[in-house]
């Protein structure tokens, strides 16, 4: 099976979690959309989504589902959401589609994160994939000199995110401690968000191998 094929039938596999009638959570990205495609597929009664980014938004609505700002909802019970690279405690670095913030705010308000992945995701030490940070236009020198004295090295992503920031790609960290390196690099002024999922990770993944979907919790 190619990677597309395994995202497919993680998307399909996250179908299992979604409960009819209840307001669901929805990330942003490639494996995301093919959860979307399923969910269409599906005909599972959604009354509606909360959603991390403008492109998942755009999706889910041309689909004919309904889509609510995050203030007009009490609670969200599943939020289901990829990763860029996961460790064995469902810790994980996201943020390569530039979409960690709404996805980290989505994500700590959800009873159930769910993530979905293909087995390339999986790693024993988070950091090969370079750490997506977002931060506010005006301190991307400063931030970015915070971070070379902890050993990163900053790349600037010519992107601007959904909130009009940019994000700085930091390589060279192999991140074992990723919810003190959260707690730390959060800390820093100027930063928003920190793409490292720790303090609130995964409570489920489905991992799409070739042997078949293979579910860790
Ligand atoms: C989006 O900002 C990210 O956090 C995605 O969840 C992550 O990059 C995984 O994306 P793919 O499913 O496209 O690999």
């Amino acid at each position: 099976m190619d990677q597309q094929e395994l995202k497919k039938a993680v998307g399909r596999a996250a179908l299992e979690y979604v409960k009819p009638g209840e307001i669901l959570g929805v990330g942003t990205g490639s494996t995301v959309d093919c959860f979307i495609d399923a969910l269409k597929e599906s005909g599972i009664d959604v009354p509606a989504c909360v959603s991390s980014s403008v492109r998942s938004t755009q999706k889910l609505q041309a689909y004919g589902f309904k889509v609510l700002d995050l203030n007009e909802v009490e609670k969200i019970g599943v939020y289901v959401d990829g990763a860029d690279e996961i460790d064995p405690h469902f810790a994980m670095i996201k943020g390569g589609g530039g979409a960690l913030t709404r996805e980290k705010i989505v994500a700590m308000v959800s009873e159930r994160f769910v993530c979905i992945a293909d087995e390339s995701k999986k790693v024993d030490v988070l950091g090969k994939f370079p750490l997506p940070i977002e931060v506010i236009p005006m301190a991307v020198r400063a931030v970015s000199r915070e971070i070379e004295k902890l050993g990163g090295k900053p790349v600037l992503r010519d992107f601007t995110t959904d909130n009009g920031n940019k994000i700085l790609d930091v390589h060279g960290w192999q991140i074992t401690d990723a919810e003190q390196w959260e707690q730390k690099l959060n800390q820093i002024v100027g930063v928003v968000t920190v793409g490292l999922f720790a303090k609130r990770g995964a409570d489920v993944l489905l991992l799409g191998t070739s042997q078949g979907v293979k579910t860790f919790k």
